[in-house]
């Protein structure tokens, strides 16, 4: 790959979505960094760097909103694909008090969505590119311990499914990342997390860069060790 590299970064409104994108920026990549509503953060950080930071919208639940951006995104390159998205609802219930409907948003937001999305947007990337998606510690059948059991479970159906989507797309030259970036202070992690942000992002963006040319699926920390299934 020649030139600037650009990231494409899907749920940039706030939160890791926003650190990736401007973390990318001060490393000197051009950024696509999509949000489903005006984010008064995302304008802020365009003015930093009107040349290299481009602003779509973009609601990953909504099929036809993804296709427009395909469409918009037509004979691009992208060097990594980021899909950052994800709810959290009812983080102390269980299938027993929580309501149905909280349960299902989160399997349609943090697990189909973005697998879809990654299907939609996959042949913007060349082979030898990367596309990762925010996963969870949280996500690891193997260390489950009932904490946030049912945001868990997304996470692990969303493991499942890029399972089943490597599986099939074996032979697309992707580095497929599955990212854990530890438990960290933004609207969704809370106050009590252990990592600040800025303790996070930027060895996410470290080790994604350490998987670049790697192909195949890999469930990794930000670290880049691998975590159990
Ligand atoms: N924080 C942690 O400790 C932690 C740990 C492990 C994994 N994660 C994962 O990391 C990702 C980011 O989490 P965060 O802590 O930054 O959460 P956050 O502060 O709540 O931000 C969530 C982001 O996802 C976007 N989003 C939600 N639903 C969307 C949709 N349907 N379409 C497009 N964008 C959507 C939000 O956009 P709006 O502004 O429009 O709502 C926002 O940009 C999530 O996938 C989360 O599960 C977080």
């Amino acid at each position: 790959m020649t030139g600037q590299s650009t990231a494409l970064v899907v749920g940039a409104s706030r939160g890791l979505g926003f650190a990736l994108a401007e973390e990318w920026l001060g490393r000197g990549w051009r950024v696509i960094a999509t949000a489903r509503g005006r984010s008064d953060q995302l304008e802020t950080l365009a003015n930093r760097f009107p040349d290299s930071l481009e602003i779509q919208p973009v609601d990953i639940n909504d099929g036809s909103s993804v296709r427009a951006l395909r469409e918009r995104l037509s004979g691009r390159r992208v060097d990594v694909l980021f899909i950052n998205a994800g709810i959290a609802r009812e983080i102390e219930a269980s299938p027993v008090s929580a309501h149905e409907t909280d349960f299902l948003d989160m399997m349609l937001t943090n697990a189909f969505s973005p697998v879809r999305a990654v299907e939609l947007l996959r042949d913007l990337v060349p082979a030898g590119g990367t596309i990762g998606i925010m996963s969870s510690e949280l996500g690891s059948i193997a260390h489950a311990t009932g904490f946030w059991q049912l945001y868990a479970s997304s996470k692990a159906a969303l493991n499942m499914l890029m399972k089943g989507y490597a599986a099939k797309h074996f032979d697309d030259g992707h580095a497929l990342l599955l990212v854990a970036p530890g438990w960290v202070r933004t609207e969704m992690g809370g106050g009590d997390a252990a990592l600040s942000v800025a303790e996070s992002i930027p060895r996410v963006v470290d080790m994604i860069e350490a998987n670049r040319g790697l192909a195949g699926l890999r469930y990794v920390d930000r670290f880049n060790n691998p975590l159990p299934w």
